[in-house]
């Protein structure tokens, strides 16, 4: 089961980035996790896609594709989805062949704040959804008060977010196996 990671952060000492490259050592037997790179993707503009896909765009929704579910560690930005993410999903969805068509997708977050990014997760359920992803329901894994969870090197630190994450991951292998489309 090959999973595709998307981390809405792009810097470098990000806690999201860290936690999901942590998550490539909780995954259950039989799951593998690669991070994909969001960096280096234009700003949608319909007139660029008009004139070709970019390559970053065409490798991404390759990868996305090819994945057999995404698993999404965001901050959250103003309440919402950050800019990067957003344009991600957003070069990934259009059509033909948009990318998130039938996909199970598992999301958590990570913030210094209290509340974990509770407020980013619901947007991106909302905005997945719409686009026939299947997103894990549960469990919910919101990581709050990042600072004392990771140390300098971005490792988990905390025992509690480690089973949180190992938790998810767990779950959503079931999920992944349960979203295959029936034979
Ligand atoms: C533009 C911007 C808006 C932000 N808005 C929120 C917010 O609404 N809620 C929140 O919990 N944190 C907010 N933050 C703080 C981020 O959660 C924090 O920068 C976080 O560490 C970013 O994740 P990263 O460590 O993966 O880069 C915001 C940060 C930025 C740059």
């Amino acid at each position: 089961m090959k999973i595709l990671g998307i981390c809405g952060s792009l810097r470098k000492a990000s806690l999201n980035m860290a936690a999901l490259r942590a998550c490539a050592e909780l995954t259950p037997q039989g799951m593998t996790l690669e991070v994909a790179s969001i960096a280096d993707l234009p700003i949608f503009n319909q007139d660029v896609l008009d004139a070709g896909m970019p390559e970053p765009v065409k490798r991404l929704r390759g990868e996305i594709v090819a994945a057999d579910g995404l698993l999404i560690a965001s901050p959250e930005y103003n309440f919402s989805i950050p800019a990067p993410l957003k344009n991600a999903i957003d070069w990934a969805s259009r059509p033909p062949n948009q990318a998130f068509q039938d996909k199970p997708i598992a999301i958590f977050s990570v913030t210094p704040g209290p509340v974990g990014g509770a407020r980013v997760q619901y947007d991106l359920r909302r905005v997945l959804g719409q686009l026939w992803g299947h997103v894990l329901p549960r469990p919910e894994v919101f990581i709050g008060n990042a600072a004392s969870k990771f140390d300098a090197n971005g490792r988990i630190v905390d025992e509690t977010t480690r089973k949180f994450l190992t938790d998810l991951l767990a779950g959503f292998k079931d999920w992944v196996v349960r979203m295959q489309p029936k034979k």
